[in-house]
């Protein structure tokens, strides 16, 4: 049987206020290599991403292995499962003969994730909006505007980083979060990156997520005094993303410096407006 191979981008989800909605594609991509017959086991992720898939697409099940390569890093809130889990979906799709579209493919994964803020733009590049019920807004990101991700050293596990958070939140913490999001998902439907300024405070999950991450506020702050838009944990970390229109690296030298951390590396990119592709 034959192999295919997938390429899929890193993700930054939350952008802050917007936890489990928003997110943006970035230019660092995984490929994931799919072929069919027997060779290592699946392991667990890709064994339920091929369950769900034969089950909705109403195949036969066959053998498969797989291999990721490339240069999206494990927990770290740059969406490396979504990665997996689309990889092989796709993969396993067009061995199948493609009965299933790009949107099947995005809902099966959000299910796996079990939210859709990373396998949303993972799957269709950009800035999208993935609210509980409707369907994804997705719109293109200028290319003025970079992501400034610091990347530590440590791991942090998305299981872990919900474990923290609490089951309900005040209704003046829930309308500051609601505010901030809607500005945001105004700002880039507008492409008015300006006004993303000031925007990214949140309510919701990372002030509760800073003790898992105690720098967190002190490496927002520093990107933000020079000169990023604003800064928010990436997903549920333990990566930090700054968005900027300039000064690119004097942010990033700001964050690495504020992390106090011996371990970290800061990278500045762009966003990927084209998803998921099936590489021929
Ligand atoms: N919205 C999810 C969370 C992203 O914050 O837990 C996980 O990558």
């Amino acid at each position: 049987m034959k192999s295919v191979r997938v390429r899929v981008p890193a993700t930054t989800a939350n952008l802050g206020p917007g936890f489990d909605c928003l997110g943006i594609a970035l230019r660092i991509y995984n490929t994931v290599e799919v072929s069919g017959g027997r060779g290592e086991e699946p392991g667990e992720m890709a064994r339920a991403a091929a369950e769900l898939f034969f089950k909705a697409a109403r195949r036969k099940k066959f053998d498969f292995h797989w291999s990721v390569e490339g240069g999206v890093p494990r927990s770290r809130g740059l969406g490396s499962s979504v990665t997996v889990r689309l990889g092989i979906l796709h993969g396993l799709n067009v061995l199948s003969g493609s009965p299933l579209g790009r949107e099947d493919l995005f809902h099966l994964c959000a299910e796996l994730e079990g939210h859709p803020d990373n396998a949303a733009p993972a799957a269709f590049g950009g800035f999208c909006i993935a609210p509980p019920m409707g369907p994804v807004q997705r719109h293109k990101v200028g290319k003025a505007l970079k992501f400034v991700v610091l990347i530590p050293g440590m791991q942090l596990e998305t299981e872990r980083a919900r474990r923290v958070l609490p089951k309900r939140v005040s209704l003046g913490d829930a309308a500051f979060a609601v505010g901030n999001a809607a500005a945001i998902a105004g700002a880039f439907a507008g492409k008015n990156y300006e006004a993303l300024r000031g925007c990214f405070g949140d309510t919701l999950h990372q002030p509760f997520r800073e003790k898992l991450m105690p720098f967190l506020g002190d490496v927002i702050r520093a990107g933000e005094e020079a000169g990023a838009l604003g800064g928010w944990l990436s997903g549920s970390g333990s990566s930090i993303a700054c968005a900027a229109l300039g000064n690119a690296p004097r942010i990033a030298n700001a964050m690495v410096a504020a992390s106090g951390l011996d371990e970290a590396c800061a990278v500045v990119v762009g966003a990927d407006n084209t998803g998921t592709v099936v590489l021929k």
